[in-house]
């Protein structure tokens, strides 16, 4: 398609400072069109990411994007797919792994023979190529043996993404997303063609994906462990906040909730979750 010349504005677009007005049409033709809600998400990465999306497809101005974004049928979508962040790894921050392996998952094992149950959740939202939920589904495997013999234990991986779900089930990888996984985890879990690991169908079929807006459906509940990590960083304060009260009603009594290194419990909700693990960003259903 042949875009309209704008006079180029100057105005420091390229930097993320798009106009108020061109910031609210491109908003509302994002929620109409791929339903992303873009007024849940901190404003100032929006426009950034915006802007270096404007420079891929050429546009000098914000309107001529807007213009862009209503007349190219697949750049809606496109553009929803920028804003949404899909870095992972496996083994992502190693220490949190092993606060899980030693102190979460044993508690929710004894919990669950004390209350006489055989099924248990677990839940990983935000979980992009679903590096996080099968991880979580390793150290199942290689120190919970025995408990995987006496319990249902489910494990999913939940995304906004429906394209990166897909790479999740395909579950083939590049060396660089299991650059923090220890070498026997890899040597047992994966087997290596052409530069790409595939993770053993073993550990694949202990995980379920489905898609899920964190921020528009509500969360199903009996869960016993939801991890959402590197999530909430890119939401706005509110909706931060009303996504972790929203965490407390889908968690069991007793239920856990692992946050990123660098997000943290706020507002109302805190009073819904006493901290485990400060460091690790571990919370338990108060
Ligand atoms: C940076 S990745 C984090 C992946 C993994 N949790 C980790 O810590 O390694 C953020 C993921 O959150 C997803 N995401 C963003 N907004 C979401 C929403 N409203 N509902 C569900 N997932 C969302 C993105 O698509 C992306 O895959």
């Amino acid at each position: 398609m042949q875009r309209p010349t704008l006079i180029t504005s100057g105005r420091g677009e390229d930097r993320g400072d798009i106009p108020e007005r061109s910031y609210e049409k491109i908003r509302r033709i994002l929620k109409a069109m791929t339903g992303l809600r873009l007024a849940d998400y901190k404003r100032s990465c929006v426009k950034r990411r915006i802007a270096v999306r404007m420079r891929a497809v050429g546009c000098e101005t914000a309107e001529e994007y807007v213009e862009f974004l209503l007349t190219e049928r697949a750049e809606p979508a496109m553009l929803a797919k920028k804003l949404t962040i899909h870095v992972s790894k496996f083994f992502r921050n190693p220490s949190t792994f092993a606060k899980l392996k030693d102190v979460v998952l044993p508690a929710l094992f004894s919990r669950c023979r004390l209350e006489g149950r055989r099924n248990i959740s677990l839940w990983s939202m935000g979980c992009a190529a679903g590096e996080e939920p099968y991880t979580l589904a390793m150290v199942l495997r290689d120190f919970f043996a025995q408990e995987l013999s006496l319990y249902n234990v489910s494990i999913h991986g939940t995304d906004i993404d429906r394209d990166i779900l897909q790479l999740a089930d395909a579950a083939v990888y590049g060396a660089e997303s299991l650059d923090e996984t220890p070498p026997e985890m890899r040597e047992r879990h994966f087997f290596c063609t052409e530069g790409k690991y595939h993770l053993d169908p073993r550990v694949r079929e202990m995980v379920s994906f489905a898609h899920h807006d964190l921020l528009r459906l509500p969360c199903k509940d009996a869960t016993d462990l939801i991890l959402c990590r590197n999530v909430l960083i890119y939401f706005e304060r509110t909706a931060q906040e009303s996504v972790l009260t929203s965490f407390a009603g889908a968690l069991r009594e007793g239920g856990f909730l692992v946050l990123g290194k660098t997000e943290t419990m706020m507002g109302g909700a805190r009073a819904l979750f006493r901290p485990v693990c400060q460091i690790e960003r571990i919370y338990r259903k108060a």
